[in-house]
């Protein structure tokens, strides 16, 4: 039968504190005047690519190692976090949305089912992310949704659009707008009503985490349900336009907008009896619009009304709190993960980051479950995030407060792991602001030096590593790698994360003499990790986890 028990390793001894870090968007990358981590001073993290060849390496944390569709897709927090936490590759969202829309498995699934019963009467609203990044959402998915939606009787169609331009290029949300608009007067010419009914940017609208900062979700929520907004437009293709005119405007941060009939009526406010499907897969940043959607008892904000309606998620968000209750692909079954298996080994654990990136040391890397597995075995600290700024303005964030946590975790003796992330070179490199991303990349490899500093004086290990690239690369490239240039002979700035590895090293005075990297697992991911980490606390991995990256060889 099944055990949580786990088989000694044979040759690494229990009871050592290993400190995990993640380096948030910390690829690796040619050194170029756009590597923001090569040109920030970073000595310690260079320490460790320079120190012992053997305990340094690169992972792979992009495409089908992380469970994504393609080679062509970046990495993620969500699928890295995942990967690293469970040890083994799930299909991740994005794939599983492809396969049920190819095989038409998403319309005869109860979420589909449920919803479908509105379209008699009711008006079905797409909620989503615009773009073709595939972190969180996919334009091509929303189509085949749309086509098969108005197949199966949707007859009036609202979308409400959430502009990009993080995991994609800025500015590029005027196409996306276009293309939709195309699609939906394909639709209309079939007699079907559907239309844009409203939307913003994704960071100023919706698409918060982390109940960072509701205020984002109630900016939605009014123009989205209430049909109220700061700006007014007839068309969405007019309004983003328009909106972007601002020289300080960009896609990510686009204000509210609702678009309006010729008697200046919002032409899609969510009402009793209509459906309601949020077609993001990713769950980080749909969660709290999903419990607006759904919970009957919500003091959050005054949502002013709550609609009876029909709301499925593309997928359920959180595996713990069931939420959605209701959802068209049934998400990755991440189970037996190693966080759960550490605890019932006797693993204390204490896992730290701050707000926008706290549930992915936590959710994510438990398999999108929220809580403790066991309260008396981890401790789980959240320091608050600056919010209503863009982090190019405070880059060092709460780098070196996450760091003091974890030092103080770690000089406790409390706990055997000590995991953090560190959000830096992610959060800012996605602001796209080269000098601030510099800056960004210093803090975190300040907090690194603290964290090892705290291993070196109880006689620990650490495991420094990331979920995926993002600073270490800031230019859309051609073919070639060379820079590509926009009209005005500017460089087109990469907001986005990367294709790139990432680096892991291992070391510290508890490391046992003999550990190394393997040589026979080159092609080695983020998976690998997991195994890893497992063997450093003294246990074997199970069976099925993606094999361990290190050996022990005899001196
Ligand atoms: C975001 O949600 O901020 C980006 O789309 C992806 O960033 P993350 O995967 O690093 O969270
Ligand atoms: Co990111």
């Amino acid at each position: 039968g099944f055990s949580w028990k786990l088989n000694d390793h044979p040759k690494l001894p229990k009871g050592k504190i290993i400190s995990v870090v993640v380096l948030d968007g910390w690829g690796e990358a040619n050194p170029d005047e756009y590597n923001c981590i090569h040109v920030a001073q970073t000595p310690t993290m260079d320490s460790l690519k320079n120190g012992a060849p053997e305990k340094w390496r690169l992972v792979k944390a992009h495409g089908t190692a992380v469970g994504l569709p393609t080679e062509d897709d970046m990495g993620n927090s969500e699928v890295g976090h995942n990967a690293l936490g469970a040890g083994r590759i799930y299909a991740q969202g994005a794939k599983l949305v492809d396969l049920a829309l190819a095989s038409g498995k998403i319309y005869e699934g109860e979420g589909f089912t449920y919803i479908k019963d509105s379209f008699a009467t009711g008006t079905l609203h797409l909620i989503g992310l615009l773009s073709d990044g595939g972190v969180h959402s996919r334009l091509d998915q929303l189509q085949l949704l749309l086509r098969g939606a108005s197949e199966r009787g949707a007859k009036r169609i609202r979308v409400h659009v959430l502009t990009d331009g993080r995991d994609v290029l800025d500015g590029s949300s005027v196409g996306f707008v276009e293309s939709l608009e195309n699609d939906l007067a394909k639709l209309r010419e079939k007699g079907i009503d559907a239309q844009i009914a409203s939307g913003g940017g994704r960071m100023h609208v919706t698409m918060d985490r982390y109940e960072n900062d509701w205020g984002v979700v109630k900016r939605g929520w009014d123009a989205q349900v209430l049909g109220e907004a700061p700006h007014k437009f007839k068309s969405a293709v007019d309004a983003v336009k328009k909106l972007r005119e601002d020289p300080k405007a960009n896609d990510q941060y686009l204000p509210a907008f609702v678009i309006i009939d010729d008697s200046g009526k919002a032409v899609g406010p969510i009402v009793d009896g209509d459906a309601v499907v949020t077609f993001n897969f990713r769950a980080d940043r749909m969660t709290m619009l999903a419990k607006a959607l759904e919970y009957e008892d919500f003091d959050i904000f005054d949502r002013v009304r709550f609609p009876k309606i029909r709301y499925a998620g593309m997928l359920q968000y959180d595996g713990e709190l069931k939420l959605p209750s209701h959802y068209l692909v049934s998400p990755p079954e991440i189970e037996r993960t190693s966080g759960e298996y550490l605890v019932h080994n006797g693993v204390r654990t204490f896992a730290c980051s701050e707000t926008v990136k706290f549930g992915h040391v936590t959710f994510f890397w438990n398999g999108n479950r929220s809580g403790y597995f066991n309260q008396e075995m981890e401790e789980y600290v959240e320091i608050p995030s600056d919010s209503g700024i863009t982090f190019n303005v405070q880059p060092k964030m709460k780098a070196l407060e996450i760091a003091e946590k974890a030092r103080d975790a770690i000089l406790s003796r409390k706990f055997h792991q000590v995991r953090v992330n560190l959000p830096n070179g992610d959060m800012v490199g996605h602001t796209g602001d080269i000098g601030a991303t510099i800056v960004a990349c210093k803090a975190a490899d300040e907090a690194v030096k603290m964290i090892l500093d705290a291993i070196e004086q109880v006689g620990g290990i650490y495991v420094v590593t990331a979920d995926h690239g993002n600073a270490e690369d800031m230019v859309k490239r051609n073919k070639k790698g060379e820079p590509l240039l926009d009209k005005s002979g500017k460089i087109q700035i990469l907001t986005s994360h990367t294709l790139q590895p990432v680096p892991i090293a291992i070391g510290g005075p508890g490391l046992a003499p003999g550990v190394r990297f393997r040589k026979d697992v080159p092609g080695g991911g983020l998976a690998n990790v997991a195994a890893t980490v497992m063997n450093l606390h003294g246990f074997e991995a199970p069976s099925d986890y993606e094999t361990t990256l290190i050996e022990v060889v005899d001196n």
